[in-house]
């Protein structure tokens, strides 16, 4: 069990009146978002791809006015950040076209909590991002998203943008589980040292989304707070420090012991160009809504524990 993800999650009696729409509910946030807020007891509707296809503007009119949410969680997004680059089109579809189909249906009293991402920015800052810094995309993906983020805002301002970065799960396709799986097929790695950001728990993320929809269908929440916000795990590291941590937890656990050694993004070329520098200041979440990020090494460590445990229970 992972310290912490679930202390400020005691089931609500109240909560049951509050009805939340996840769009994208099978991927790695959106299924993780499904379980806090089952467990928080609100009503839950969670849509996968099959169930709703954000893009067609007519099922998701339908949708909201059938079911009428207090808040929308929307997790729906192309996420293929390499592939991106080949098919702008679909990336523009999914990432600016499905999220401004689902602002323009939304209720007016309809809190929409849209995902985005560190990709929004090119990634030459020397400080921590903070949301009024402009951004400046530099893949097809980061300017579909920004468009995305555009979109909701214009068309419904009663929204949060919630940017996060380096999203990691026990489930799912992820950095964390690719070097798992790899770790235990190779004695040695090399891996990207020159490009630094915060590795998140999506389990972190799920939460943080909770306690917004917990103020925002409280009296707590007063409509100046709604705009931009970035959520991540505290601390930074580079895609090379994070695979190290992974490492290092396996070994403890396992014995198993794998070399790894930095290299230069000049020597993994990618088709998409990543921000060398993508670390997200935390502070405005952190002061409006009391989210308090988690050290990332905790939450990596804890991560593979987990990892571990499951396969063993299998
Ligand atoms: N993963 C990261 O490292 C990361 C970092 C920063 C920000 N984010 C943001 O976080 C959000 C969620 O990311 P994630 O990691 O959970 O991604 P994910 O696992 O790829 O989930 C995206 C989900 O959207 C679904 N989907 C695809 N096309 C759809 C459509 N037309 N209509 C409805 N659903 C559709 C996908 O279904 P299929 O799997 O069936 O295609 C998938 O279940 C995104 O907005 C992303 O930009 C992610």
């Amino acid at each position: 069990m992972l310290a912490n993800v679930w202390v400020k999650l005691a089931p609500d009696v109240s909560a049951s009146a509050t009805k939340i729409l996840i769009t994208g509910a099978g991927g790695q946030i959106g299924s993780r978002v499904k379980v806090m807020a089952q467990r928080v007891g609100y009503s839950v509707t969670a849509l996968g791809y099959d169930q709703l296809d954000i893009t067609d503007a007519g099922a998701v009119t339908k949708t909201l006015s059938r079911l009428s949410p207090d808040v929308i969680v929307n997790c729906a997004a192309y996420t293929d950040v390499d592939k991106a680059e080949q098919e702008p089109d679909v990336a523009d579809a999914l990432n600016a076209i499905g999220p401004a189909n689902i602002a323009k249906a939304s209720p007016d009293n309809c809190l929409l909590i849209h995902l985005s991402t560190d990709y929004v920015f090119n990634g030459n800052a020397i400080h921590a991002y903070l949301e009024e810094d402009l951004p400046h995309p530099e893949t097809v993906y980061g300017k579909s998203k920004l468009d995305g983020e555009k979109q909701v805002l214009a068309l419904h301002p009663f929204s949060i943008i919630l940017r996060t970065a380096w999203v990691y799960s026990t489930t799912h396709r992820n950095f964390l589980k690719t070097m798992m799986d790899i770790g235990r097929k190779r004695k040695d790695m090399r891996v990207v040292d020159d490009q630094i950001g915060s590795p998140t728990l999506a389990d972190d993320i799920a939460d943080a989304i909770v306690q917004i929809t917990h103020l925002a269908t409280t009296s707590k929440f007063d409509t100046s707070k709604v705009g931009i916000y970035h959520y991540t795990g505290a601390g930074n590291t580079s895609w090379y420090g994070f695979a190290k941590t992974i490492f290092a937890q396996l070994e403890l656990e396992t014995g198993l012991k794998i070399d790894i050694s930095p290299i230069p993004t000049q020597a993994y070329p990618t088709p998409a160009k990543r921000p060398l520098f993508s670390v997200l200041s935390t502070e405005k979440i952190s002061g409006t809504f009391d989210i308090k990020p988690v050290p990332w090494e905790q939450r990596v460590r804890e991560t593979v524990s987990k990892v571990i445990s499951m396969e063993q229970n299998q």
